[in-house]
């Protein structure tokens, strides 16, 4: 079985990031061949700053690596390390509907929120199936919001296998239905664009600032206090242990305890699951260019394997 996927270096990780994608990952290197990726091509849609966009590639192999991605393991390199992604982009482009990139939300989203629709925001999902059918992936862990571009892509290689002949294989979104979406600290899904992420490895006193403004209701401290929606207790789920959660969970539901008191004890819990990321963070920040060397031997490997589908494409369409 061939797992594959990627994060883009537009800002730096969170724990959407960690429980949406990277967990299941990291889990899934262990079970079979697995290709991790920084999208650095689609963080372009973005990011526009040069220096900007190589501290953030630096960072993210850094902090997935921290989080234990084993590079013995898993194939971890940057998707511009295998520009053949663009030649099988294209390939597909030519078989992709313009209808069916129009519908993306994704799209539709970053328009709304100011982002100039630019074409490479556009044929985002193009190159996003050409990332994994490329790499013929039978699974990709990825969040809910990845969910419809997983969709594009098995249309897509559906459409040119149909036009072609058997080229690629069809992938299986693999999306963890109880971390489906993590939410933010007003409430929406976690996210760089909203500005509402907590950081894997951020300095103590900015992040208990932010888990300190979690958005929460106005109900009075001696009240019960709502669970259903609650962002205190969807985090507390993802990171503490089942019986501290069970007893968190109730504490809302007895009543007695202020928010202010409710986030200090979320605090403790959520600092105490990042210590030892951070800790290995720091091993790996001391050490470039190890990080460095993972990745250019991790573009070698990857590239070996996409230029043999690459060359399968090509006799496909007649190239
Ligand atoms: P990106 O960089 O936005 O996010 C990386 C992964 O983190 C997941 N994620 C979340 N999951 C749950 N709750 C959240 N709040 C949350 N925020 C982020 C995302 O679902 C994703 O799995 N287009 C991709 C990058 C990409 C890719 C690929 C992924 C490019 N090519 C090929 C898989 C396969 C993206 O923007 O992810």
């Amino acid at each position: 079985m061939r797992i594959l996927s990627g994060v883009q270096p537009s800002g730096a990780l969170h724990l959407g990031n960690y429980f949406g994608m990277m967990q299941s990952a990291i889990a899934l290197q262990n079970q079979g061949e697995a290709f991790y990726f920084i999208a650095d091509y689609h963080a372009m849609t973005t990011v526009s700053d040069p220096k900007l966009l190589q501290s953030n590639i630096h960072e993210i192999a850094l902090g997935f690596l921290a989080c234990g991605l084993d590079p013995e393991k898993a194939v971890f390199f940057r998707q511009s390390a295998v520009p053949e992604v663009h030649e099988l982009a294209w390939m597909l482009s030519t078989v992709t509907p313009m209808g069916l990139l129009e519908r993306c939300h994704s799209f539709k989203d970053k328009i709304a929120r100011g982002f100039s629709p630019s074409h490479g925001l556009f044929a985002y999902p193009v190159l996003m199936a050409a990332d994994i059918l490329l790499y013929q992936a039978n699974r990709v862990p990825v969040g809910k919001d990845q969910k419809q571009h997983l969709e594009v892509t098995r249309d897509i290689a559906l459409k040119f296998n149909e036009q072609y002949g058997e080229v690629f294989v069809i992938p299986e979104p693999d999306i963890r239905e109880a971390v489906a979406t993590v939410p933010g600290l007003d409430g929406q899904k976690m996210s760089k664009s909203y500005q509402n992420t907590l950081e894997l490895f951020s300095e103590a006193k900015p992040f208990s600032k932010k888990v300190m403004g979690i958005k929460t209701d106005s109900t009075p401290v001696e009240a019960p206090k709502p669970t259903e929606g609650s962002t205190l207790l969807a985090l507390s789920r993802l990171v503490a242990k089942p019986e501290e959660y069970q007893e968190y969970e109730s504490s809302f539901r007895a009543g007695g305890k202020g928010y202010g008191d409710l986030k200090k004890a979320l605090l403790v819990q959520l600092e105490r699951f990042l210590v030892p990321f951070q800790e290995e963070y720091q091993k790996l920040k001391s050490d470039p260019k190890k990080v460095n060397e993972i990745l250019h031997e991790g573009g070698v490997k990857a590239r070996s394997v996409a230029q043999k589908t690459l060359e399968k494409a090509r006799i496909a369409v007649g190239i």
